[in-house]
């Protein structure tokens, strides 16, 4: 079924491309300038949005060994991945049930056991509670009552998800849509994480407008990329996720650097090659976008992590650049620093640039609305989705997605 999915946009993809036409959203959208700008807004977003709906915590190769962890905070809540003997993924609130402390410093490592810095309770990476210091002082207490508090997680793909609500009743992969099962043909399971950095941008909604967005590419990344790209881009959408792909007859080889193009158009379905079947950008919502690259030797992927920052002209990005495999010798080593170098200039510089200049002027409070036009459905469709969840109360939420997985499953 999803490989099925996978020939299907391709070839919507191939006959577009032929025929020198895209798919249109019915009519222009117009967003209240507000929306980008409001801080209420901004706290209802991290509040019903990131502290309620399953995000994208770590690819799993962050996290690759029994024992390995990771601690991260994201709009005020510390979290703490753990993977277990058995191999699965544990996630918990990263804070100590004594008063408050996180147990681990925000990071990664490998740890069978976290001792709290201030008194010196100790958990088990499983996050059961094993050791009160000093306990005949302390007084009794239940240990198994103590344990770290666990968050819903999911893992699939070579992707990890969290809902950092511990009642969350919302099931991850019924969020998903079935998503996750199309991500699968990167193949991220078993790959390699090369590099890790972050970057500063503005507000989150306009840095993430920018990777549902290909009608600026050969406008503002004229000078580095964009200048022979298509500024179209075909959506296609799995509940709030959506996949944007230029609609071509050819897919442009990863595997080599010259950037060879191959002809599509007489491919039997199951001569595809993989380079077609995941070209473009992969967003998950609210806050994720993934591309291929390649460099070092082989196929790349920049996994972009989008979280609120501080205020609302803020926000900070994880950039991870993932590999097949691990460049062993210093050309490929080099080579890939290269390519990972390059996207912190473009993002950094012609991205986000753009976006704090944006955000700047959208503050003036002096433009109402902002446009997104029938060309531009990635970005109507997220601002939909966006509007429809802030207002959605718990209830509603799991509706909404049991409907999506339906639909989905039809
Ligand atoms: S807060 Fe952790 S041991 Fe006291
Ligand atoms: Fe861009």
């Amino acid at each position: 079924m999803s490989h099925q999915q996978l020939i299907d946009m391709t070839r919507n993809l191939i006959a577009h491309g032929e025929a020198d036409t895209m798919e249109y959203a019915d009519d222009v959208l117009r967003v209240p300038a507000s929306a980008y700008t409001d801080p209420e807004q901004f706290e209802r977003e991290k509040k019903r949005i990131f502290r309620r709906l399953p995000l994208m915590v770590a690819p799993s190769c962050e996290l690759p060994n029994p024992g390995d962890y990771k601690a991260m905070n994201i709009c005020g809540v510390p979290l703490l991945l753990t993977r277990q003997k058995d191999g699965s993924v544990t996630a918990f609130l990263n804070m100590c049930t004594h008063r408050g402390n996180p147990v681990a410093s925000s990071g990664t490592g490998n740890a069978s056991r976290f001792t709290c810095g201030y008194h010196g309770w100790t958990f088990k990476n499983d996050g059961d509670l094993i050791g009160v210091a000093s306990p005949k002082d302390f007084g009794a207490i239940d240990k198994a009552s103590h344990c770290l508090t666990r968050f819903p997680v999911y893992e699939n793909a070579g992707l990890i998800w969290a809902t950092l609500d511990p009642d969350s009743t919302l099931d991850i992969a019924e969020y998903l849509c079935g998503y996750d099962e199309l991500l699968k043909a990167f193949g991220f399971d078993g790959w390699h994480l090369f590099s890790t950095r972050e970057l500063s941008g503005p507000n989150w909604k306009t840095a993430y407008d920018g990777y549902l967005d290909f009608y600026h590419l050969p406008v503002l990344h004229k000078d580095t990329f964009g200048a022979d790209f298509y500024n179209r881009a075909n959506f296609f959408e799995f509940g709030p996720h959506q996949r944007l792909s230029t609609p071509s007859k050819f897919a442009i080889k990863v595997s080599s650097d010259d950037g060879e193009q191959l002809d599509l158009t007489t491919m039997a379905d199951d001569e595809l090659p993989y380079e077609a079947l995941v070209q473009g950008v992969w967003t998950i919502f609210p806050h994720i976008s993934i591309a291929s690259f390649y460099g070092g030797g082989q196929r790349g992927a920049l996994i972009s992590q989008l979280f609120p920052g501080e205020t609302v002209g803020e926000s900070i990005t994880t950039q991870f650049y993932v590999m097949e495999n691990e460049p062993k010798d210093d050309e490929s080593v080099k080579a890939a620093h290269e390519q990972f170098d390059f996207l912190k200039v473009v993002v950094r510089d012609e991205d986000y640039a753009t976006g704090k200049r944006q955000h700047e002027a959208l503050q003036s409070g002096l433009l109402e609305e902002v446009l997104f036009g029938r060309n531009e459905r990635g970005g109507q469709v997220f601002h939909q989705w966006i509007d429809k969840l802030t207002k959605a109360d718990d209830a509603e939420l799991a509706a909404i997605f049991a409907a999506e997985q339906r639909v989905a499953a039809e």
